[in-house]
This record gives C-alpha cells, sequence and structure tokens, in this order.
C-alpha cells in the first residue's frame, strides 16, 4: 500500500488554516488519499469538498454513513475537542487508525475511553500539537534528556494572544459564536500548547496543579461582553519536585507584534534556556507597524507547496500509520506511539485539573478567582474509578 485512504470528519477552520495544505499541497500529500468527507454543518461541508473535487456521493451529513459506506484506511477527526471521543471510538472499532487535532480530548475519561479503544483495536491514534516539530522544541527536548542541563526545577511559559482573538467586536470575528471566550478558557485554547510542549521536553508526569484566573478585561468589552477569563495562570507541579508556570490569556492590545506573544524560560540544576518563540528571526517594518513572521509554522513556497512544522507533525504521523499498515513499523516506533505523552493524555490531565481548579476555586470581588489544588492522583480515581491505577504506576 503506497497510500492512506482517508476520511475527513469535520471541515471547519482547522481544515481551512492548516490540512488542507497537508491533503493538497504539502511534501505528505502523495501518502494520501481524501476519500470522502463528512460534516453536518452541510455549507461548510461543500465548500471544503467542491474545492478539492470530491465528488456529491463522498460528501457525508453523519461521519458513521461515511465510515460503513467508504473503503478508508484512517479518519482525521476535525470535531471541536469535546466531540474527538465519538468520531475517534467508531472509526478505531472499525478498523481505521484516527488522527484527532490537538488536544487528545477535553476531558480525562473521554481521552481514557480513546486509549482503551486503541489498544482493544490495534490501531492508531495520532494527536497533532503542532509545537512537537517545532525545532526549538526538537532540540530543547534532545538537549534536556541528554542531560544538557541538569535536572529541572522551575519554568515560566507564556502564550498571550491580541485581543481580538477573544473580542467579538472585532471585525472579521476571529471566532464565529460570540461566546466563544466565554465557553472556552486560555487554559483549553492556549494552555493545552504550551503544556505539551513543556512535558515534551522534561518528560515528567504532572501531580498537583492549581490555576488563578483573571476576569477583568473581556468583562468591559462593547457592545458585547465577555464573561470569560482574559488571563490564567496554571501552577503544575511535577513528579521531580519541579514546578512551572503557564501563563495565557486573550487580551494583549492588538499593536502586539505577534498575535500571539509566546515565550519559555526554563531553569534547571546545571542550565537555563530561553525559548523566544515568537522572534523566528524574521521581523518586518511595514506602514501598519513592526511584526514577527513565523515562517518555520508554515510557509506558502514558490511552487505551490505548503511546508513547516504545521505540516510536518501530522504529515509524519501519516507515514507512521502508512509504515504500521504495511508491517514496517518497528517495535520501539510503536511503543512510543503508544506513549502516554505521545497520545497527549497527561496534557489533558493537565488542563482538567487546571479547569477543576478554577471551578472550585472562589471568585474574589476583584475579578480574580483563587483555584484549589488539584492533586492529579484524586483527580484520576475521582473520573476512573479503579481504571485509574493504569496512570498511577
Ligand atoms: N493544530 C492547531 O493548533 C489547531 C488549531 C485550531 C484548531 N485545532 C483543533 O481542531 C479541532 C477543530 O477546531 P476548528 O477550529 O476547526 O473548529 P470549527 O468549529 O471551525 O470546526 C469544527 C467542525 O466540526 C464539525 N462537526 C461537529 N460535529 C461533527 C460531527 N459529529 N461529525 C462531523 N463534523 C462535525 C462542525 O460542523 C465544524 O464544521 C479542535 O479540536 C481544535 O482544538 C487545532
Amino acid at each position: 500500500m503506497d497510500k492512506i485512504r482517508l476520511g475527513v470528519i469535520g471541515t471547519g477552520s482547522v481544515v481551512r488554516e492548516i490540512y488542507q495544505h497537508l491533503y493538497y499541497h504539502s511534501e505528505y500529500s502523495h501518502l494520501l488519499s481524501i476519500e470522502a468527507a463528512a460534516d453536518p454543518y452541510e455549507a461548510g461541508l461543500h465548500e471544503f469538498c467542491d474545492k478539492h473535487n470530491i465528488p456529491r456521493d463522498r460528501r457525508f451529513t453523519s461521519y458513521e454513513k461515511m465510515i460503513e459506506s467508504v473503503k478508508l484506511d484512517a479518519v482525521q477527526v476535525n470535531t471541536p475537542d469535546s466531540l474527538h471521543e465519538k468520531p475517534t471510538i467508531f472509526a478505531l472499532t472499525r478498523g481505521l487508525d484516527a488522527m484527532v487535532p490537538k488536544p487528545l480530548a477535553d476531558t480525562i475519561t473521554a481521552g481514557h475511553h480513546m486509549i482503551q479503544a486503541m489498544k482493544a483495536s490495534g490501531r492508531l491514534i495520532g494527536v497533532d500539537f503542532h509545537k512537537r516539530d517545532d525545532p526549538r522544541i526538537k532540540e530543547c527536548q534532545a538537549r534536556y534528556q541528554s542531560g544538557a542541563y541538569g535536572r529541572f526545577q522551575l519554568a515560566v511559559w507564556y502564550m498571550v494572544d491580541k485581543l481580538m482573538v477573544a473580542d467579538p467586536n472585532h471585525q472579521p470575528r476571529f471566532f464565529a459564536s460570540p461566546d466563544f471566550a466565554q465557553k472556552n478558557s486560555p487554559i483549553s485554547f492556549l494552555t493545552v500548547h504550551m503544556a505539551d510542549a513543556f512535558m515534551r521536553i522534561i518528560g515528567l508526569k504532572p501531580v498537583k496543579v492549581r490555576a488563578r484566573g483573571w476576569k477583568q478585561k473581556l468583562s468591559s468589552l462593547k457592545p458585547i461582553s465577555v464573561n470569560g477569563y482574559d488571563l490564567c495562570d496554571t501552577e503544575v507541579v511535577f513528579e521531580n519536585g519541579g514546578v512551572a508556570h503557564i501563563i495565557t490569556g486573550w487580551h494583549l492590545p492588538n499593536t502586539a507584534h505577534a498575535t500571539t506573544v509566546q515565550s519559555s524560560r526554563i531553569i534547571c540544576t546545571d542550565g537555563c534556556v530561553d525559548l523566544g518563540l515568537d522572534t523566528p528571526g524574521y521581523h518586518e517594518i511595514i506602514p501598519d507597524g513592526i511584526f514577527e513572521r513565523n515562517p518555520l509554522f508554515r510557509n506558502f513556497e514558490a511552487d505551490g507547496t505548503v511546508t513547516g512544522y504545521g505540516m510536518s507533525r501530522p504529515g509524519r504521523i501519516y507515514q507512521k500509520f502508512l509504515k504500521h499498515r504495511n508491517g514496517d513499523l518497528a517495535a520501539r516506533e510503536l511503543a512510543t506511539l503508544n506513549d502516554l505523552f505521545e497520545l497527549g493524555f497527561w496534557t489533558t490531565v493537565v488542563c482538567e485539573a487546571a479547569e477543576q481548579s478554577l471551578h472550585r476555586g472562589k471568585p474574589g470581588d476583584q475579578g480574580v478567582t483563587e483555584g484549589v489544588e488539584i492533586s492529579v492522583a484524586d483527580l484520576l480515581k475521582e473520573r476512573l474509578g479503579a481504571e485509574a491505577s493504569v496512570y498511577l504506576s
């Protein structure tokens, strides 16, 4: 077999921005044959399919129907975070591999069910956290893992978006629904990326999580105000006693030099690392202002190919799917794919624990919620009962 026959489930914004390039204009496109697509939102479904010549009889409003009527090897589940679980399990139980954009799932329970279904089916789940293929994160991971910096002690990660991302009054609106920043938080949208990148580097399990959240700016927006967090600080204590603060928000003035202002400092016993993630080296001064461009993520090449780690991260997962189907995946590669960090399980754990910390915390009269401390072991037992033991050894 030289191609994966892929069914696309969900044809929303992440497909428009990232995956249509992967499917049709990347160095990985020759590995994929897009056989069909499914989305109950028909206008979006037809827009995607018309653009890429997917025939009418290969367009579905139900992913179950698509999987049952088209010959496929894998699906890509591009549905909102809370809807990754069902299509993924449906596909796995019918012998297909499943790729999901980050995160694995929005809850520990859903992630656990997906991993159980993966193990029972003998198929694969791939999770596309694009930062994992950022050359700076990869280099830092390799050097940390080789012992170059000693033992991790303290880290701070920042990821703060321009206000236009969360502001429903901004035109054009960043998210279609005006209450996106109310229903979601900087934790589900941003902390998820930084928690994953950081755990990728250190390979340590989280043991305690506490978050603090500020609601001071979004509530002042006019005419539509948002009852949501501007900024969150998630403190994560790791199994080696190291502590990370992951600070995320979406209320920086729109004059910021990048849509997402992001960086990290990691202090270890024998070294300190500064990751200037929003300064990839391409700095432009134009009449509209001063901006940082990030061609490392997505680069539109002159020949029409799209490159960058936004393509290579999911593309390499499909390479592994194909090798597995052809019986060529080495045992070590398979073990890596099935690892809980690789599957993004611990990232889901950190994010759910942070959300729970705020949910169980006390909102103060200054608009600041002090979260409670969440023990990861207790939360796992609360959510999974006896099955939590799989993750606690
Ligand atoms: N790699 C990244 O950094 C990145 C960036 C953006 C989004 N994402 C992730 O991608 C996923 C999708 O996000 P989005 O921004 O495209 O959301 P979106 O709301 O724009 O699109 C989701 C699509 O899923 C469809 N859908 C819902 N239920 C469905 C079902 N049962 N069957 C088929 N389709 C269904 C919706 O109709 C919609 O078209 C999320 O998990 C998100 O976190 C990842």
